[in-house]
């Protein structure tokens, strides 16, 4: 569903946080950098603004967006209710890449939620976001500043690749330090459902005593007709996707023969073995010392660059399910093509 009305618009990268910070309030699009990811930013109360963020990333309504704060006072505009637990994780994790999942005001637009009872809130830590939420003095609802279902933008060059001509206005604040978008979770009678691994890891929050559930995976479902019956629209089996086709293994030993042959590309926390050493065209290695921190910080640079590269299939290898790995497990398995 291209819109044909979003490819002329001139975009200007800027460093103006005040420009940036008006623009959002007079309802325009600014993409800015979080700790986490770029995300493609609307004046959350304008519901115009904020369904021109569907249609510039071409982004299906039933996909609900998260409502960035920048400050506490914002937050029962935007939540009927922060439970105990809620106030906890607020408490422990905020700012920082935590989006939690509450009941919503009804001042908030359904195409923000998507319809739904509740809102997915978060406030970021990167001071560049923070200090443009609170000049906007707005809630701003953004998802990544991806086209829908392409790999997320982690500095304003990869926003640009994407976005040139459909939006006004990329704040540039470098490179994202986290790298990997945030963890959802959605709090229950007796803990949280982690709807999205992400940038908290999820040892963290159990650090705290509270039980994380894991929503049941969705594999048969595809991106047609899944999404009203998995517990998180965005669970969508198929994301984060370079074009390139990608395998994703749990180990190297995993691969089979046939699939190295031609142009291949290399994605793991390390080099290949040894005996593959010729048989990759370009190498991408996360954290060749084994950091989840680094490896999550790399990780869509590498899946861009291998996606720009010679390879004609990538070959992605699983990192160790702990800290961010989750979260980057998830993304790599996302990417995956099943054929
Ligand atoms: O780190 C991040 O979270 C980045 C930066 C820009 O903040 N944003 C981001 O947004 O990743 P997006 O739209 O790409 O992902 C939002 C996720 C989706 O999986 C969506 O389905 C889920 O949050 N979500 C939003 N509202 C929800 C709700 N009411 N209930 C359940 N899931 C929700
Ligand atoms: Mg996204």
């Amino acid at each position: 569903m291209p819109d044909e009305r979003y490819q002329n618009t001139p975009t200007v990268v800027t460093t103006d946080i005040s420009q940036a910070a008006r623009a959002l309030r007079q309802g325009r699009l600014v993409a800015f950098p979080t700790e986490t990811v770029y995300g493609l930013g609307a004046n959350a109360w304008d519901a115009d603004a904020v369904a021109r963020v569907f249609a510039v990333k071409q982004r299906p309504f039933f996909d609900p967006l998260i409502v960035h704060l920048g400050d506490f006072g914002l937050l029962p505009q935007i939540v009927r209710d922060v439970p105990p637990l809620a106030q906890r994780l607020i408490k422990a994790f905020w700012p920082g890449p935590l989006t939690l999942v509450l009941p919503k005001q009804p001042r908030v637009p359904d195409l923000v939620t998507s319809g739904l009872p509740t809102v997915a809130v978060r406030m970021p830590s990167a001071p560049l976001a923070r200090r443009l939420l609170r000049m906007a003095a707005v809630p701003v609802a953004a998802p990544s500043a991806n086209l829908f279902g392409r790999v997320s933008p982690t500095d304003a060059e990869a926003v640009v690749e994407q976005l040139a001509g459909r939006i006004p206005l990329v704040l540039d604040g470098g490179v994202c330090s986290v790298g990997v978008e945030s963890t959802v979770v959605q709090p229950t009678a007796n803990g949280v459902l982690l709807l999205r691994p992400g940038g908290v890891p999820t040892e963290a929050i159990e650090g705290l005593g509270i039980p994380v559930h894991h929503a049941p995976h969705t594999p048969t479902e595809t991106a047609d007709a899944p999404v009203e019956r998995a517990p998180s629209p965005g669970m969508l089996p198929r994301h984060y996707a370079p074009r390139t086709p990608l395998k994703f293994f749990e180990r190297p030993q995993d691969v089979p023969a046939e699939l190295l042959t031609g142009p291949v590309g290399w994605l793991a926390l390390g080099p290949p073995p040894a005996e593959w050493a010729d048989r990759f065209v370009h190498v991408e290695t996360l954290s060749p010392e084994g950091s989840d921190v680094e490896a999550a910080r790399n990780l869509f640079a590498a899946l861009r660059r291998l996606d720009a590269g010679p390879a004609r299939r990538i070959i992605a290898i699983a990192v160790p399910n702990t800290g961010l790995g989750r979260a980057i497990n998830d993304r790599l398995r996302r990417a995956a093509t099943s054929t």
